[in-house]
């Protein structure tokens, strides 16, 4: 039976792999983006959050099968922790009401293995404590001291922190709503696409995020998973990170890790 699912990030890479999946299986999809979906909002700040939500609904009739958070940004700004977790968890939490209407409702974010990689406790407390002004101050402290490069890691540590949390709570698994995260390792898409074009930077990241099963992955292999996670198959996993990274995590984290 068709289903409606409200996918962020649906205009570019696994987003838009996921939501050409689900269109051709029948599906009716929200797309939620800054340009070119069914609804235009900017998940950074709080009106455009409350703006996605209200049009998601609109949309949707107030019934939405499977959400999907999957925009995301990869800088060393906090843009990255306005997007990455305060966007993602409020479109969650906002289109949790909708999802409980549902049969067989699911909802799924996209994490990173970076959320494994070293960050910056009080941005991730900050984020735990869904405190987005002290959360945004931290940010400009890692800033100004030169640890840019750990907000993109503290965003993602929060995301999967809040969706364990989360996903046990009676408005997730008391309504019947499994909460799962894939964690990509590199993806090819346009948010990756500046790292291959640099030698230095690609080394780089190879080291940070060895794959040694088959190396970067396409948006498809991501979107695939994705689209397990939120069918009616999925009545009994919750609160998992699945990392889809080719191998970066055992080798990064070790056995003894899981
Ligand atoms: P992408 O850049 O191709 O797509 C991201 C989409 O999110 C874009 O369409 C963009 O417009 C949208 N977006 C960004 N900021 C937004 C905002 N403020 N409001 C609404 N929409 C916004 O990137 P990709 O690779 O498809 O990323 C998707 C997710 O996968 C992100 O959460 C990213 O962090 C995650 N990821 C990507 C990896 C990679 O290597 N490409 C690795 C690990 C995680």
């Amino acid at each position: 039976m068709a289903r409606t699912v409200a996918v962020s990030g649906s205009a570019s890479g696994i987003g838009a792999s996921l939501a050409g999946l689900l269109r051709d299986q029948g599906d009716r999809v929200v797309g939620v983006d800054l340009k070119d979906a069914e609804v235009c909002a900017d998940l950074g700040t709080p009106p455009g959050r409350a703006q996605a939500v209200t049009e998601v609904l609109a949309l949707s009739g107030g019934t939405l099968d499977a959400v999907v958070a999957c925009a995301g940004v990869s800088d060393f700004t906090d843009l990255t922790v306005k997007v990455n977790f305060f966007g993602a968890t409020a479109l969650l939490d906002g289109l949790r009401p909708a999802l409980s209407r549902a049969g067989r409702p699911r909802a799924a974010a996209v994490g990173s293995i970076s959320g494994t990689h070293p960050v910056d406790g009080a941005v991730v407390r900050a984020c735990l404590d869904g405190d987005e002004p002290a959360a945004l101050e931290a940010a400009a402290r890692a800033v100004a001291a030169g640890a840019g490069h750990t907000l993109y890691p503290s965003s993602k540590s929060a995301l999967a922190q809040w969706l364990r949390r989360s996903c046990v709570t009676p408005g997730w698994a008391g309504a019947g709503i499994p909460l799962n995260a894939i964690a990509p390792g590199v993806v090819r898409t346009p948010m990756s696409a500046p790292l291959f074009e640099d030698e230095r930077m690609l080394k780089a990241m190879n080291d940070a995020v060895p794959m040694p099963l088959n190396g970067h992955a396409g948006a498809l292999v991501i979107a695939e998973a994705l689209r397990w996670l939120i069918s009616p198959a999925n009545s009994h996993m919750t609160g998992q990170i699945i990392y889809m990274d080719g191998g970066a995590e055992p080798t990064l984290r070790g056995p003894e890790t899981f």
